[in-house]
């Protein structure tokens, strides 16, 4: 396709009308020049193609339903995460879609956003990595993806309209950032905007976060398609950098694009460039498809499976009751045993093929017992099930209790307005707790619960939604054919309010402010030294794995040679397993408030029994850098860093401090009204003022008090020292020092920043 010539052959009307759906999931097709539709389809842990025999654009064909995005990201395992993008690019393939509608790298701002089940994390190192890998295995297969909601759609409620207000440290720490690795290493074929706004421009029409950042900062080269329905102003979007409307609106905002032009409102060449991100994807499409593509459902349900199994997170397990002991009596109990809850509510939904449940997947371990013991079509005790279960419990030596959100709870369109599952099934745990001592819990969640049986409770094994496949992969752990490897990505609080965004979620109004800042999830426990009910990087595994053997190779080094950082894990117990190992970067002192550790870095292994291996990481200059509102850019600052290895976040098993020497600096300005401390913490500008200080202290006849006075004074005169702007000194001085005396000392420091 030779696409400049196409587009130089293209009427105003027709490069207006490229530039918006077909219908619900198709570009325009413009017929004369050969052009074809390209389809779109959601996404993103499955494929959720339009059934094209039915009018409903809701309506979809049969799929293969994976682990949802929380799920997929416990795994840790960005080969496990490209495997499944191989998958559903092949899916794809065969059903001759364009481009796969995820996945979703949004950061999990607080537990209660409805939409937390489609994203990956509240970490945006994990996050992208993650999406990296879920791209790159998807794009493999020459399909496109859309990484999505571009940017902080953290909310549902409002999410149309609300403007996100985030200081720009925490935009470029957690919010960009966690769609930054997935652009600039995988490359997704398209963005797609969200719906709100950031600080007060819509994503659809924002030139900073669609130009300035995606293309000219992270080196894009797809196209930017807006979310169904997103576009507000398409007048203003197109030129920040909206190519594609979607889905159609019917012709009315290709005409505004024509009638923009006409008046000289809107320069053709944007229209142009829209027009050829747009063919150079369909091209790509064009050129990659491979008719000999089969779908072999039942290997990606086989997939599904064994994907799931490696995401579930063991949080609890006393008296290591489980794996389950097959000899002895079992109840299932929950209705999820047989209608599991493996997906969430909205445009990710899976019309599965076939869905596995926990109670038939369990006839090829044991048998077991079951009792439905809650209804899930409103959270109302129904007696008779509790009743019915609780003697099941009382009769049996282990009660498996299949609980967690419905979808009245969590869905895509409302947020959750508490952290609790139903309370009948509260309720049931308590009531079994009370018959059976030996009871474990399984959770069907896409986000954080509380567990207010937590103690009661001998195990608790966190599935999240994982896919159509979960009740064999529930079977696996349970029976203990694996082990479970999962690692929560994200914090699991106490309760709602220690959340760092409680105070401002999901805010006021079409307002809501980021006040926590940069202090998210981990960041903000870690920070405040809070107790957690399950931190971020946590799980159980049922061997055991011996960290050893740290090294790194130099002491010291620039932030451009970067660290590379070795250790050896050994399985040192009697199950073969697999575990994530997990690097944090600590800052021992900074300039700025920094996070008390951040996540740089992991690894899964696969280890046998008594077996050993080398992990490898390679941190570059990012993992040791923040982001300076002074600078607008990161800045490496000199210093030494921890390096911190864990099972956990708050499980580091090994570390060793290194030092960065770094010859940044950042810009330094000094007026009349600068401070003496501001001064005094800048290295290159402490010189000229200590003359000054000796000055003072002398005109004021200050070091024979200095020397009498008790500690506490001292210590006030001294901060009071540090808080003063340089032109008190004049005053203070009782005019000994002089205004000329200031202006001196700031040409100074100026001069040597300016050097
Ligand atoms: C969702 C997107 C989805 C699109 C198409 C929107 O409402 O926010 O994630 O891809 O619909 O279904």
């Amino acid at each position: 396709m030779d696409i400049k010539n196409l587009i130089s052959q293209m009427t105003l009307e027709e490069m207006a009308s490229l530039c918006s759906g077909a219908d619900f999931w198709h570009t325009k097709a413009v017929e004369r020049l050969g052009i074809p539709q390209m389809m779109v389809s959601d996404g993103p842990h499955g494929l959720r193609k339009q059934d094209l025999s039915s009018d409903n654009f809701n309506q979809s064909i049969k799929a293969v339903c994976f682990p949802a995005a929380c799920a997929l990201a416990c795994s840790f395992d960005k080969d496990l995460i490209f495997r499944l993008g191989e998958a559903l690019g092949n899916e794809c393939q065969a059903e001759d879609v364009g481009v796969i509608l995820g996945p979703g790298a949004n950061i999990k701002r607080s537990p209660l956003c409805g939409r937390n089940f489609e994203y990956f994390s509240e970490d945006p190192y994990l996050a992208s990595n993650i999406a990296a890998s879920h791209i790159k295995g998807v794009q493999s297969r020459n399909v496109g993806t859309s990484l999505k909601h571009f940017l902080a759609n953290n909310q549902e409620n409002r999410r149309m309209s609300v403007s996100a207000q985030i200081s720009e440290r925490a935009l470029h720490e957690i919010y960009l950032a966690a769609f930054e690795t997935a652009v600039k290493e995988a490359q997704p074929w398209t963005v797609m905007c969200s719906y709100n706004k950031v600080n007060g421009v819509y994503s659809s029409e924002n030139p900073w976060s669609l130009t300035e950042i995606l293309r000219e900062k992270w080196g894009f080269g797809g196209f930017v398609v807006s979310d169904w329905g997103a576009v507000s102003d398409r007048v203003k979007g197109l030129p920040a950098g909206l190519d594609l409307e979607m889905p159609s609106s019917g012709g009315v905002n290709d005409a505004r694009l024509v009638e923009a032009v006409k008046v000289g409102q809107l320069p053709e060449e944007a229209l142009d460039l829209a027009c050829e991100r747009i063919l150079t994807i369909v091209e790509r499409y064009l050129s990659g498809r491979d008719e000999s593509a089969v779908w072999d459902k039942d290997a990606d349900h086989e997939l599904s499976a064994e994907i799931s199994a490696q995401c579930m997170v063991l949080l609890k397990n006393q008296d290591r009751i489980l794996p389950l002991d097959k000899g002895r009596k079992i109840a299932f109990i929950g209705k999820f045993a047989e209608t599991p809850r493996y997906q969430g509510g909205g445009s990710s939904h899976i019309n599965s093929f076939k869905v596995t449940d926990a109670l038939s997947a369990s006839e090829k371990y044991t048998k077991v017992g079951y009792a439905q013991g809650y209804r899930t079509d409103e959270d109302v005790t129904d007696q008779a099930l509790l009743d019915e279960a609780v003697e099941l419990a009382a009769q049996s030596e282990i009660a498996v209790v299949f609980a967690g959100l419905t979808d009245l709870f969590e869905s895509e369109g409302f947020d959750r307005t508490h952290m609790g599952i139903p309370s009948c099934q509260n309720e049931l745990i308590e009531r079994i707790c009370d018959v059976q001592p030996n009871t474990v819990v399984v959770l069907h969640n896409g986000s954080p619960v509380e567990m207010p049986w937590l103690s009661r409770v001998k195990a608790v094994l966190e599935c999240y939604l994982g896919g159509q496949a979960v009740g064999e992969a529930q079977c696996r752990i349970l029976f203990g054919e694996e082990s479970p490897s999962g690692k929560l990505a994200e914090t699991f609080p106490k309760k709602l309010s220690d959340n760092p965004s409680f105070l401002n979620f999901p805010g006021e109004g079409d307002l809501v402010e980021y006040n926590e800042g940069i202090f998210v999830g981990y960041r903000y426990y870690d920070y405040k030294d809070m107790d957690v009910l399950f931190p971020f990087g946590f799980g159980l595994s049922y061997t055991t794995f011996e960290y050893s053997d740290l090294r790194v190779n130099a002491d010291s080094f620039s932030p451009d040679e970067g660290l590379e950082v070795r250790l050896t894990v050994k399985n040192t117990g009697d199950m073969a397993g697999r575990e994530a190992v997990q690097l944090y970067v600590s800052d021992c002192k900074s300039s700025v408030i920094r996070p008390v550790k951040e996540l740089k870095g992991f690894e899964k292994i696969y280890l046998e029994p008594g077996q050993s291996r080398e992990v490898v990481f390679r941190l570059d200059r990012r993992s040791f850098t923040f982001y300076s509102e002074k600078i607008h850019d990161w800045f490496a600052e000199s210093g030494d860093f921890q390096i911190l290895i864990g099972s956990s976040s708050r499980d580091i098993r090994l570390s060793r401090t290194v030092t960065m020497v770094s010859q940044e600096a950042l810009p330094f300005r000094a007026d009349p009204n600068t401070t003496m401390g501001d001064i005094l913490d800048n290295e290159k500008a402490r010189p000229h003022i200590q003359k000054l200080i000796d000055d003072y202290i002398s005109a004021m006849n200050m070091e024979s008090d200095m020397s009498e006075l008790g500690e506490a004074t001292k210590l006030m005169m001294e901060a009071q020292l540090r808080d003063n702007p340089l032109h008190v000194m004049v005053s203070f001085s009782g005019g000994k020092v002089t205004h000329e005396d200031i202006a001196q000392i700031c040409q100074a420091i100026n001069q040597e920043f300016s050097d």
